[in-house]
């Protein structure tokens, strides 16, 4: 099995299982076990924050000199409405805190964020995936587009299993996996 395959399992595995409810919500250390989780033993980075810069297109993400006193200042933001959650979501992935899978696990921390303060989550298996990427993109400069793409697609079916392991296999699918 790739990584990318055994890691699509351990995601389940976090929703089955019931310990994603042990996950802390919307802090960097929280965010840190969700992707120690996905990648135990695929990475050896697992659950570490990088020590090297990354970019994607033309974007390159938060200098890892300044990592961790960024995400120190990102936890603290405010995560009571919709307009704050994804301002928090969109900062953390200028963070970018980990080499790879920051796509996969960011999302799930944004779902537990949602999921804590309005009791609603992101239906993933509606959201195209060109559409998304875009909206990703353009986050840094302005999350108007990405507000309208997830904001019609919340949905308070918060334990439906059919919600949960088709908008994860549609995360894992974002990011090249194909089953
Ligand atoms: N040009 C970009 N600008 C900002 N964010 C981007 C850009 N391209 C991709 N992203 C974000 O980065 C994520 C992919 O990061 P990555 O670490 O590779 O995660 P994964 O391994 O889970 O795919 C995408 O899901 C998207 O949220
Ligand atoms: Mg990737």
């Amino acid at each position: 099995m790739d990584i990318d395959a055994a890691s699509l399992q351990n995601a389940l595995c976090l929703f089955e299982s019931g310990d994603i409810d042990r996950m802390e919500v919307g802090t960097t250390r929280g965010l840190q076990q969700i992707h120690a989780y996905l990648f135990d033993g695929l990475y050896d980075f697992a659950g570490q924050l990088r020590e090297v810069n990354l970019a994607k297109g033309n974007f390159r993400f938060a200098n890892c000199l300044y990592l961790k006193e960024i995400l120190a200042v990102i936890e603290k933001m405010p995560e009571s409405s919709f307009a704050e959650i994804i301002a928090k979501y969109v900062e953390m992935n200028i963070a970018h805190p980990f080499r790879e899978g920051n796509g996969r696990a960011t999302r799930i921390w944004l779902d537990m964020m949602l999921k804590r303060s309005l009791r609603r989550v992101v239906d993933w298996q509606h959201i195209d995936r060109e559409a998304y990427l875009q909206a990703m993109e353009r986050s840094p400069v302005n999350d108007l587009e990405l507000r309208a793409l997830l904001e019609p697609q919340l949905t308070d079916k918060i334990n439906d299993r059919e919600v949960i392991f088709k908008g994860i296999e549609q995360s894992y699918f974002y990011e090249g996996y194909k089953k």
